[in-house]
């Protein structure tokens, strides 16, 4: 297959990272189209990415305009599904950002669509391409650990996301928006499904976030029972302020292994007043700028190849379903079987 000519759908945070990766750094893929529904962001990303002309204010403008094989979406999460059926029903390979969906019921319209239509569906968990991870991840399969008894994963975010995602009913909210890559770490890392999870979440940094929103939260711990007996831990903490923190720990019953640092690579200063100081990561874009690259590589290759990627839509939807219950356990304040 030639190159793949991909349209980025969504030109904000995240969309703007694959863009600018799909449109430099990722081998076969042709960047041609830009699709947003604000008109002043798409024109911006035009120029940054020397693309005028090539922006739309939706996938239907786009495909009357140029010929696309495939799309990256990372529009807000309540607008996944319809854009992922919809890109599905043009017979257009997609790469979706996390959270796959607000819903279970969602991830396996969009799942039945991708397959209906034999298009590749790859969920953007970048973790599994992320070099510290992959190591983690093949060292334990590899047994020298042992059996995984418990990992714990955290990730806490710098700043708080866009507005829409304060919002449990637009967003499942923070477990889903900053966490939703620790659900899927445990699960992959376990190697096994969740059965149950029990959550306790609070509005510790932005209280006054709950004059509008009575069910935000911005710190949280989650437990969960594995179905093959072990344990997951999952914390998040959003806005950190201190930096991007994102790291696994997975305990085995012959051993410990660390996947992830917030300490990046660099000079470390030591005075005696001042004490020992190094660089750290302050965002998710250089934490794992490699592994967006990896990412993307990798959907090319699945979509050139037509090999099932190492990361779908089964794994989005097991993520949600996570989430779902891990949100009515803190509602309900109770453990919540999840509904695989
Ligand atoms: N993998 C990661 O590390 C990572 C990091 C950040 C965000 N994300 C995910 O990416 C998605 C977007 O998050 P963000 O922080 O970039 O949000 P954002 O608000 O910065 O950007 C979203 C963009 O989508 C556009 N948009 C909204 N509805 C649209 C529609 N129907 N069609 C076309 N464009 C539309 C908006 O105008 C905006 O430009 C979320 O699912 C989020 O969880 C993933």
């Amino acid at each position: 297959m030639a190159n793949v000519k991909v349209c980025a759908i969504g030109t904000g945070r995240a969309g703007m990272v694959h863009a600018r990766n799909f449109r430099w750094h990722v081998p076969h893929a042709e960047l041609v189209a830009l699709v947003d529904v604000n008109a002043e962001g798409v024109a911006a990303a035009e120029v940054e990415l020397g693309l005028e002309g090539r922006g739309f204010k939706d996938l239907s403008a786009a495909l009357a305009a140029t010929e696309i094989d495939a799309v990256v979406i990372t529009t807000p999460t309540f607008t996944h599904a319809a854009l992922v059926r919809e890109a599905a029903a043009h017979g257009l390979h997609v790469l979706c950002e996390k959270p796959m969906a607000l819903s279970v019921a969602e991830c396996d319209q969009m799942i039945a669509d991708c397959e209906r239509a034999n298009v590749t569906l790859q969920l953007a968990f970048m973790r599994r391409f992320d070099p510290p991870f992959v190591q983690a991840k093949a060292q334990l399969d590899a047994g020298d650990i042992g059996d995984v008894l418990m990992v714990r994963s955290l990730t806490r975010g710098p700043g708080l996301p866009p507005a829409w995602a304060n919002d449990l009913k637009t967003s499942n909210g923070m477990l889903a928006e900053v966490n939703s890559h620790d659900f899927d770490a445990v699960r992959w890392l376990t190697g096994a499904e969740y059965e149950e999870v029990h959550v306790r979440a609070a509005a510790r940094k932005r209280p006054d976030l709950r004059a509008t929103l009575p069910d935000f939260y911005d710190v949280a711990i989650v437990s969960a029972v594995m179905s093959n007996g072990a344990f997951g831990i999952i914390d998040g903490v959003c806005p950190a302020d201190y930096g991007y923190d994102a790291r696994a720990e997975i305990v085995g019953s012959a051993g410990l292994l660390f996947a992830g640092d917030i300490e990046r690579p660099g000079a470390q200063r030591v005075t005696r007043e001042g004490g020992a100081v190094g660089p750290h990561f302050t965002s998710w874009r250089d934490r794992f700028a490699e592994a967006y690259r990896a990412e993307e590589a990798h959907f090319i290759e699945s979509v050139r190849s037509g090999a099932a990627p190492s990361v779908g839509g089964r794994d989005g939807r097991a993520a949600v379903a996570a989430v779902v219950a891990a949100n009515r356990s803190y509602l309900e304040g109770r453990a919540v079987a999840v509904d695989g």
